[in-house]
């Protein structure tokens, strides 16, 4: 069986949500959002570790949370984030164990994703360097200028939106961060830094439920969710 380590960026300050508590530690129906998150993973077989990215300030909240998340067989790691998202996930990938061969990344703040998704995504890693979980595209995506003159607009039937988990194997994704570091390159999502280096990724159909808390509206819609109410 597969080794996969997660690692949990969460270490942004949420500038868009406007809370002052960091977003992975609000609390929805008794729980912080980081460990409603950590409990979607604990489920599944292949997952031997956990590395949360998270601030200086939050590493104790961290510890704390792992308290109740304790599962025989996985460890429990927690690292200092950077000013980036890319930075963040760089520090935590240099705690992944040596025996580890897959590698999850997973936003803190996307709590509703369901183990049934994160098991299709690892299962495509027999035939591809990486999977990413994601929906077909909605709204008609526009490609604009810097004065937001409309240039183009590529046929939505091929877009798609990127979520997490995006999974790697342990190897590319390495070579991936070194690459992008190394070259000054920052990407929007894992994946990006991936095709860099040629990895071959696959898009695994996701869900709408597994929203990204970004703005208040997704903590209202989550808080709903939670507590029953859609
Ligand atoms: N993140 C991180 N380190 C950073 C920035 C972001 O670990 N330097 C994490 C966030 O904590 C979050 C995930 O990356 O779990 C997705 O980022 P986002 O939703 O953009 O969160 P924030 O950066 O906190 O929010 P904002 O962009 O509104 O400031
Ligand atoms: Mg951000």
């Amino acid at each position: 069986m597969r080794k996969l380590a997660v690692i949990i960026p969460a270490a942004g300050s949420g500038t868009r949500l406007g809370s002052p508590l960091p977003k992975p530690f609000i609390e929805i129906a008794g729980k912080t959002i980081l460990e409603h998150t950590i409990s979607k993973f604990l489920v599944v077989r292949e997952v031997c570790e956990v590395i949360v990215a998270t601030s200086k300030d939050s590493i104790e909240r961290v510890n704390h949370i792992f308290k109740n998340c304790s599962v025989d067989g996985v460890d429990f790691k927690v690292v200092e984030g950077g000013a980036e998202r890319q930075y963040s996930i760089d520090n935590a990938l240099k705690k992944v164990g040596e025996e580890i061969d897959i590698v999850a990344v997973h936003d803190a703040v996307r709590p509703f994703i369901s183990a049934e998704i994160i098991k299709e995504a690892i299962s495509r890693l027999d035939s591809f360097d990486g999977a990413v979980v994601g929906v077909p595209a909605k709204d008609t995506i526009k490609l604009v200028d810097d004065t937001h003159k409309i240039k183009q607009t590529p046929d939505r039937t091929k877009l798609w939106q990127a979520q997490t988990p995006q999974i790697f194997r342990k190897e590319i994704l390495l070579q991936a961060y070194e690459h992008a570091i190394k070259h000054y390159y920052f990407g929007t999502d894992d994946s990006s830094l991936v095709e860099r280096v040629g990895g071959s990724i696959v898009m695994v159909e996701g869900g709408r439920e597994n929203l990204k808390i970004t703005f208040p509206i997704d903590l209202k819609v989550a808080e709903m969710i939670l507590s029953g109410k859609i």
